[in-house]
């Protein structure tokens, strides 16, 4: 966030920056979505629905998650929420009393941390090897678990490092959950930005639905950060608590958007593959263009769109001793916008989002590669 405030700044001033910042896509909500909400608000669909979403919207959630990954959810394990941040927060909210423990694995999206903070939760860092690719196993979460242990995070593809939960390794993680009747919450955000091969979701393990929760987005899959569209899949008790906590803050979601939402997961699904194509590319070029910097190493991500380069070869260099230092410098000296791995509970590293066009890759490297190698 402090970097933010200071790129937005230097932006007011007329600095040209190479903003790696931004955690959305480049991409333009399909028309067809568009066109969806513009019916909805000319049919005059803008009252109060159901608090949980009409039963339409439900209804295509369900489908399209049975469809895509073989999960069978039914139309009151379903929630929609405004944003999946929202289905993550209130899911939180819901499940984690004072004194509770959640397992959360390094790196990790800051709210996660944050969000269990505030419900009273401590959070249980799992740490993961670089050099493995950030795996999470079975083995490793359950070598964390206490009697107090309340759930375990998963988001895969995650943010920030682009890395993705084999599905063996799921089908181990959630059958231990299952066994141990810990509630695994498992953030898809980016689902079906999976590079590795076909998306797959935890969802299909049926079995184990009473201690799964699915938190899902629309915003990075249909382009639609803004719309605030997401949602939680779980047992008939965890959606019917989700619901009545959202019945004191937002109500249901925008009507428009459940309406969007419906053209989203109903309609033609080609825009999908078509911003994956297009990510996988950005990807390659992105992590061509650190190779050339010299001292800097990237496992490479395996879905998402973010790369997590290692930049511990320039600690310690030109007075720069932590990442937020090197974010700060890149941005007054170097004129480029990157999020320190700090954020993510690790200190070597700079998050580099690449939903931009390949030049502003090549320009923001360029000054990144001028930058570093003048360090001493
Ligand atoms: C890991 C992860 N989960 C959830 C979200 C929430 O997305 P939204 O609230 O836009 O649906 C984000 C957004 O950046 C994210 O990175």
């Amino acid at each position: 966030m402090a970097v933010a405030a200071e790129a937005a700044k230097l932006r007011a001033q007329g600095v040209n920056l190479v903003d790696f910042g931004a955690g959305e896509p480049h991409f333009n909500t399909p028309r067809h979505i568009k066109d969806a909400a513009i019916d909805a608000i000319n049919d005059n669909f803008t009252r109060y629905t159901v608090v949980p979403g009409i039963p339409d919207v439900r209804q295509a959630i369900v489908d399209r998650h049975a469809t895509d990954f073989g999960s069978d959810y039914g139309l009151d394990e379903a929630i929609f929420t405004t944003g999946g941040k929202l289905a993550l927060f209130n899911a939180i909210q819901i499940l984690v009393d004072h004194g509770d423990e959640v397992i959360l694995p390094v790196p990790y999206w800051v709210s996660f941390k944050d969000i269990i903070q505030y419900a009273g939760g401590t959070v249980v860092y799992l740490e993961t090897s670089e050099a493995e690719g950030f795996r999470i196993t079975a083995e490793a979460i359950e070598k964390a678990i206490t009697p107090k242990t309340k759930a375990i995070i998963l988001n895969s593809p995650s943010n920030p490092a682009g890395s993705v939960v084999s599905a063996q390794d799921l089908e181990q993680i959630v059958r231990m959950a299952e066994d141990r009747g810990i509630y695994l919450l498992l953030d898809e955000c980016y689902v079906y930005l999976n590079y590795a091969g076909k998306p797959f979701s935890g969802g299909k393990f049926t079995w184990a639905k009473e201690h799964i929760v699915v938190l899902g987005s629309l915003s990075k899959t249909y382009a639609m950060t803004g719309w605030r569209a997401g949602f939680a899949l779980a047992s008939k008790k965890v959606v019917a608590n989700l619901s009545k906590l959202q019945s004191q803050s937002t109500s249901n979601a925008t009507s428009i958007v459940q309406k969007a939402a419906i053209a989203a997961l109903d309609g033609p699904q080609d825009c999908v593959s078509v911003f994956r194509a297009e990510f996988i590319e950005l990807r390659d070029y992105m992590l061509a263009r650190l190779k050339e910097v010299p001292g800097i190493t990237c496992t490479k991500p395996q879905g998402a769109f973010y790369v997590y380069p290692n930049i511990s070869a320039y600690l310690g260099k030109g007075g720069i001793k932590t990442a937020t230092e090197m974010a700060t410098r890149l941005l007054h000296e170097a004129h480029v916008v990157t999020v320190p791995g700090e954020a993510f509970g690790t200190r070597e590293h700079l998050r580099l989002s690449y939903p931009v066009t390949e030049l502003n890759i090549l320009e923001g490297v360029r000054r990144m590669r001028e930058f570093l190698t003048k360090l001493e």
